[in-house]
């Protein structure tokens, strides 16, 4: 086999054989084909597309191509869940301990965050001594102990799926839904469990910025997972403002907190009794999905769900005294308010400027490199659809640099849209796809 070749091919719109596609993704693992022919390949792949039998033979590749996580030393079904990230999505802190309650084994891997804000393990992270690097045994024993944990990503995952990223970066060929589909999903199904849960945003805070975009990825993902025979069910939820209130790594530990004491904003509890539902019901341990919401619903109120996520922090090694006693959590030193110029209502908050303004704040990564400040972040005080008054508080921003604090006040205020009408609502869930 030769690369030119198979340029020319995917060029003219042919399509290739898995063992073509096997080809070009070992020569990417390897070395052996250089960036310049990968980099053809890809532009050609993002021209041209790829079929649905290609998708698949991708993915499978890549998924070959690194360490397969072995969980069968665990007990019960595991699930996994997986969001493709928003502003403010903090729902794997609070939908992990809802599922676990109800006999999910749920054994995640999470990544760092790049961009607006940190990703689940640096959240995790805010929390004093929180581990996220176990030893395998260590990981499975946390799990045995509180049903769940979450590490960062250990060993060599889908590594053709780390090279190809880097080089679609740096070339446009990000935004095609196949090779979005298939990194996301080589990487999941290596992750060991046996069902797994999509949660696919769309809005101005999410990569797909349309429900027609990601309710096409999300098909092609749900595709790609029961074609390699894990039962995979996606929803699509809204993005367009931000989930919940706080946006910023402990800010967003506090209302995981909060919500799993019965006490968060209803947006973000409503997804997550959703999403929880639908992962009991995939774990096998309810009938329909709505039943398994109503278990998760259970587990919240009783508060036997914050008790889990109590004993899964400290299986990690987390102070757990910081999940009630906020105090102990990183605070900021300094805060302002973003206030509303005009009275009305809150037509949009557009969840890109929001995430942009946690970013100058210090909550984000500019390179893989920063160091992201815990305590930065942002509190909205108004949602969508709320009324202000002119000299409202619309939300208040912390930060522990002055600087920050005055580079983050307009780029809040910019998100705000006020209008004389109030909006239509939007609804959180856009579609379900099983
Ligand atoms: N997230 C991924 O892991 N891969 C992509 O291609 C896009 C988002």
């Amino acid at each position: 086999m030769n690369m030119v070749e198979l340029i020319q091919k995917k060029k003219e719109g042919q399509s290739l054989l898995p063992a073509e596609w096997e080809f070009f993704i070992q020569g990417v693992t390897d070395d052996s084909i250089p960036d310049y022919q990968t980099s053809a390949m890809l532009m050609a792949i993002y021209f041209q597309g790829m079929t649905r039998q290609e998708t698949f033979s991708f993915t499978n590749a890549m998924l070959a191509s690194g360490d397969i996580v072995d969980l069968s030393a665990l007990p019960g079904i595991k699930v996994d869940k997986h969001s493709t990230g928003g502003v403010g999505d903090k729902t794997s802190l609070v939908v992990g301990p809802l599922a676990a309650t109800c006999g999910i084994t749920v054994a995640k891997m999470s990544g760092r965050g790049l961009g607006f804000t940190g990703g689940t393990v640096d959240k995790l992270e805010s929390i004093p001594g929180f581990r996220v690097q176990l030893s395998e045994q260590e990981f499975i024993e946390a799990v045995r102990t509180s049903g769940m944990g979450i590490i960062g990503q250990t060993g060599d995952i889908a590594p053709a799926d780390k090279k190809l990223y880097a080089i679609r970066d740096v070339t446009a060929t990000v935004d095609n839904i196949s090779l979005i589909a298939a990194s996301i999903m080589s990487k999941k199904l290596a992750s060991g469990s046996e069902a797994i849960v999509l949660d696919v945003k769309c809005g101005s805070g999410a990569f797909m910025k349309t429900e027609q975009n990601a309710g096409e990825l999300a098909a092609l993902m749900v595709d790609i997972g029961n074609d390699a025979g894990k039962k995979t069910i996606a929803l699509v939820t809204d993005m367009s403002q931000p989930l919940g209130c706080a946006v910023g790594n402990s800010l967003e530990v506090i209302e995981a907190c909060r919500t799993l004491q019965g006490r968060g904003p209803a947006d973000l509890q409503e997804l997550c009794l959703m999403l929880a539902g639908y992962m009991i019901f995939a774990g096998g341990a309810s009938a329909t999905p709505e039943e398994g919401c109503s278990m998760a619903e259970r587990v919240l109120k009783s508060g036997a769900a914050f008790q889990t996520m109590k004993q899964f922090v400290q299986a990690q090694g987390g102070d757990v005294r910081a999940l009630e006693d906020f105090s102990r959590l990183k605070q900021a030193r300094f805060s302002a308010p973003c206030i509303a110029e005009q009275s009305g209502f809150v037509a949009s908050i557009e969840a890109d400027r929001i995430g942009l303004a946690s970013l100058h704040l210090g909550a984000g990564r500019r390179t893989k490199d920063d160091i992201i400040d815990a305590s930065a972040g942002l509190l909205l005080k108004k949602k969508t659809g709320d009324t202000v008054e002119k000299g409202d508080v619309l939300a208040v921003l912390y930060a522990d640099d002055r600087d920050k604090l005055q580079q983050g006040i307009p780029e809040a205020a910019g998100a705000f849209s006020i209008s004389s009408n109030r909006p239509e609502p939007r609804p959180l869930i856009h579609r379900v796809l099983i």
